[in-house]
């Protein structure tokens, strides 16, 4: 059976129109709650996000390296894969990321359900293989009930059901509600002085030129290290590693800054620890803009406005392995 939700309000939506055309031109949106999503498979796609079975150790889930309780980030500079992998690069948070013209850092993946197969498989995050995913997930009887309820059909699980039903429940964690978005929305007071500073800055400088959309961010590829080169410390070259085109070295999908509070440490590897670091870097790299510390600190302020209502839901129970479960491999 299919539900089907529209939870925007239609208040909300008139606001929303009356605001767009007020910013018109600043490329600057509010979030909207989530609409249009299919229940069912939004329970099944949260419960495999939480399960750390879809993993040859049995021990990382989604959850691990992009922890809904910490902006969907792990807040490490780069992430700890099976058997304790160094990861090559920042972990980027899950959070508005249906909002994105492409998924990862490089965008070779064109949509959550493209990317969602990913990790699943690759040797130096979950280390498994879809076969034996599914072959868990398979052995399993409640999963294959609630698959068969959610997809309408018979068969046995698939990997492309997996991905569906994950996707399905990336779409609904975004983030609306933010002072931020309370203040385009129409409410003068929900910023203060120092955070309407600070965005009038991040307009006035040319942030926003790449820091756009309701995500503010992941509506381009832009290369970082603009005006000044940026001294990397991981080996990523950016979409170059897609299209081998030379001008694509070292561009990457410019990041959303929903909840920038919450997803330090900064860039593709982590290495600016603070948001201070990161819009002093920002400034000089990208717009050729030394600003003051009180400028730098307006920013910032303005910064930190845009953290949303963070998803809320109960924490899945996920149904017992059986005895024909393979069993977890955490030591190889
Ligand atoms: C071991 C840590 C780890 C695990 C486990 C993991 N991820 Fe990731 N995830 C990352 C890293 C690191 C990246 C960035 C990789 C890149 O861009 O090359 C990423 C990128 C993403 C992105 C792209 C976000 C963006 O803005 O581009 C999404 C969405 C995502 N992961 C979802 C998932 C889902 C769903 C799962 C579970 C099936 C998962 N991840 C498991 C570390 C992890
Ligand atoms: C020319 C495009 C461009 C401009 C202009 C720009 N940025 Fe960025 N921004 C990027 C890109 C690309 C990245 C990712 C760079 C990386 O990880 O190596 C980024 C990363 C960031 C990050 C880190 C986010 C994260 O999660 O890692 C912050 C914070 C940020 N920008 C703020 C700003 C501010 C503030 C300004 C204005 C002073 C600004 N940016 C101007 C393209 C831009």
């Amino acid at each position: 059976m299919k539900f089907v939700t529209k939870a925007v309000s239609l208040l909300m939506l008139t606001a929303t129109t009356a605001t767009m055309s007020a910013l018109a031109g600043q490329g600057i949106q509010p979030i909207s709650p989530v609409q249009d999503i299919n229940l069912a498979l939004v329970e099944l796609g949260k419960k495999l996000y939480f399960d750390p079975r879809l993993s040859k150790s049995g021990f990382i889930s989604c959850n691990s390296c992009h922890n809904l309780s910490m902006g969907g980030t792990d807040n490490l500079k780069t992430s700890i894969g099976h058997n304790w992998q160094r990861g090559p690069i920042n972990s980027p948070t899950v959070l508005n990321s249906s909002m994105a013209i492409a998924q990862f850092w490089d965008g070779r993946a064109p949509d959550l359900k493209t990317q969602a197969g990913g990790p699943i498989a690759n040797p130096g995050e979950m280390a498994f293989t879809h076969t034996l995913a599914v072959d868990v997930l398979n052995s399993i009887p409640q999963y294959v009930t609630e698959f068969q309820q959610a997809f309408g059909a018979k068969s046995e699980i698939t990997i492309d059901q997996v991905t569906t039903a994950i996707a399905e429940f990336e779409k609904t964690l975004v983030t609306p509600n933010s002072r931020f978005d309370q203040y385009l929305l129409g409410n003068r007071d929900a910023l203060s002085n120092q955070e309407k500073a600070g965005y009038k800055l991040f307009k006035g400088s040319g942030c926003a030129g790449c820091h756009n959309g309701p995500a503010m961010g992941g509506t381009s590829f832009q290369k970082m290290g603009i005006v000044e080169p940026y001294e990397a410390t991981s080996p990523a070259e950016g979409v170059y590693a897609v299209t081998g085109k030379d001008a694509d070295r070292f561009k990457f999908k410019v990041p959303t800054l929903r909840n920038v509070a919450l997803t330090y440490p900064y860039f593709h590897d982590g290495e600016a620890r603070t948001l201070t670091e990161a819009v002093d870097i920002m400034g000089r790299l990208q717009l050729g803009q030394k600003y003051t510390d009180e400028e730098n600190a307006q920013i910032v302020a303005f910064l930190k406005t845009l953290t949303g209502d963070q998803p809320s839901f109960q924490l899945p129970i996920l149904p017992p392995s059986s005895e024909k479960t393979p069993p977890p491999k955490p030591f190889e």
